[in-house]
């Protein structure tokens, strides 16, 4: 069935009578009702010409008796052809059993007397118009749903195609700005380290410094749980936090404090807010600015250069102030057994210019830090070149280039990095001793 309009088009109607007097009359009859396109044939074959050419014909009203073709036959062929337009035969009272039975096979929908009554007639037509606008109007509907259906289907393909290709876009977008974000902080680390570096090779007296102060926070700062960022940030301020003192003379760096005059102290002080000052220009640094001016603040409110109080003083700057003391006593105690001493030094300044609050960590921190200072026996001391440096190695003094700059600090476990870094530093600055490093007993074999 081909789709009709069912509100506006006309129901098409094929009237097959060999008595075009019959056609005549009942175009006559229906010609009254507005809605009816009727067509006309005389004979079966003839009716099935026009059904070829009309496919959308409704009803068709077929006279019994013809020659060649009976209304019956025609009919059951028009059904191949129009297999949903509603089938009715005109029949005279000799052929009602033979339409009975034509009813009863499903090839006409219902038949009609001649001669016939009018009302009943067009009544009859009327219903099966209806029918078949119906079974039309069903046909349109479940037609137009099953397009929906597949349109909607399609639209869901394309949404999901669409969803996936953007998710790969976003996940490969989202790959490379990990890689661009990791290579701007291993560059940006390298550059802090490089500072440190300059820091040491100022102050000679303290080898090592600021990269111990350095790993020690970033340790206290694992075991206080601190974010990924907050970690980053205090291992630069460790790194930088007495940036400074480059700007110190000599003479006043190689002074300890208590040896200072107050011009020579207020000068030593002034390190913490050059040393702001120094790096307040980068924007990416200015918190870490902020841990440096405060990293000499005391847990009491006597310390500089702002005399913050408690918690006041910022968490990192307190960190900081704390790693720094203990690396500094570290300085002045004999080797053996140097961590505990410095631990046991440090006993009186809890509450006075150290955090309580952060007493257990710096004593856990200090252990991991400085394991290698309590040699155990089954640890075996060997001087290599850096051809001979293995992953694992653990360096037991500070290593410095031939024009001696600081390149890596005592009790630095040798990775591929580092390794390849002091081969790449002696090709350039080479320097003439061996690396002293330290390796289990069952690995020295
Ligand atoms: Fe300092
Ligand atoms: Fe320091």
């Amino acid at each position: 069935m081909s789709e009709i309009d069912t509100e506006n088009e006309e129901l098409k109607i094929l009237l097959v009578d060999d008595e075009v007097n019959i056609t005549k009359a009942l175009r006559r009859l229906l010609m009254d009702v507005d809605q009816y396109d009727i067509y006309t044939a005389i004979s079966g074959k003839d009716g099935l010409e026009v059904l070829a050419d009309e496919p959308d014909i409704g009803v068709i009203i077929s006279d019994q008796r013809m020659p060649e073709m009976t209304g019956v036959e025609f009919l059951q062929e028009a059904r191949e052809i129009v297999p949903d337009a509603v089938r009715i035969l005109l029949t005279g009272y000799a052929d009602i059993e033979a339409s009975i039975a034509a009813i009863n096979e499903g090839a006409v929908f219902r038949y009609l007397t001649k001669p016939w009554d009018d009302e009943t007639l067009l009544k009859s037509i009327a219903e099966a118009a209806q029918s078949y606008l119906l079974v039309a109007e069903n046909k349109r509907l479940n037609a137009l749903v099953q397009k929906q259906k597949k349109d909607l289907h399609e639209w869901n393909n394309r949404l999901k195609q669409r969803v996936l290709d953007q998710t790969s876009q976003i996940r490969n977008k989202g790959d490379e700005l990990a890689l661009s974000n990791q290579q701007l902080r291993g560059s940006f680390n390298e550059t802090i380290e490089s500072l440190a570096g300059l820091i040491e090779m100022r102050d000679r007296k303290s080898p090592g410094h600021s990269r111990n102060v350095a790993e020690l926070v970033t340790i206290m700062a694992e075991k206080l749980n601190l974010s990924q960022e907050e970690k980053n940030q205090l291992r630069s301020a460790g790194l930088l936090h007495d940036i400074g003192k480059i700007a110190m003379s000599d003479n006043l760096l190689g002074k300890s404090t208590s040896n200072m005059n107050s011009k020579e102290l207020h000068e030593y002080q002034n390190h913490v807010i050059r040393g702001q000052a120094a790096i307040n220009m980068v924007p990416a640094l200015h918190d870490i600015g902020v841990l440096i001016r405060h990293h000499h603040e005391r847990f009491d409110g006597q310390g500089f250069p702002d005399k913050l109080k408690g918690k006041a003083i910022p968490l990192g700057a307190r960190i900081i102030c704390a790693a720094d003391m203990l690396e500094r006593k570290l300085s002045q105690v004999p080797e053996s057994d140097a961590c505990a001493s410095a631990l046991q030094e440090l006993e009186t300044e809890w509450g006075k210019s150290l955090d309580p609050g952060l007493r257990m960590v710096l004593e856990e921190g200090a252990l991991e830090v400085y394991s290698y200072l309590d040699i155990s026996t089954n640890i075996l001391e060997k001087k290599v070149s850096p051809k001979g440096l293995e992953a694992g190695m653990q360096l037991q003094h500070d290593l410095f280039s031939g024009t001696g700059v600081l390149l890596l600090k005592q009790g630095t476990v040798f990775d591929e990095n580092a390794i390849a870094a002091v081969k790449r530093c002696f090709m350039i600055d080479p320097f003439e001793q061996d690396i002293c490093v330290l390796l289990k007993d069952d690995e020295s074999e």
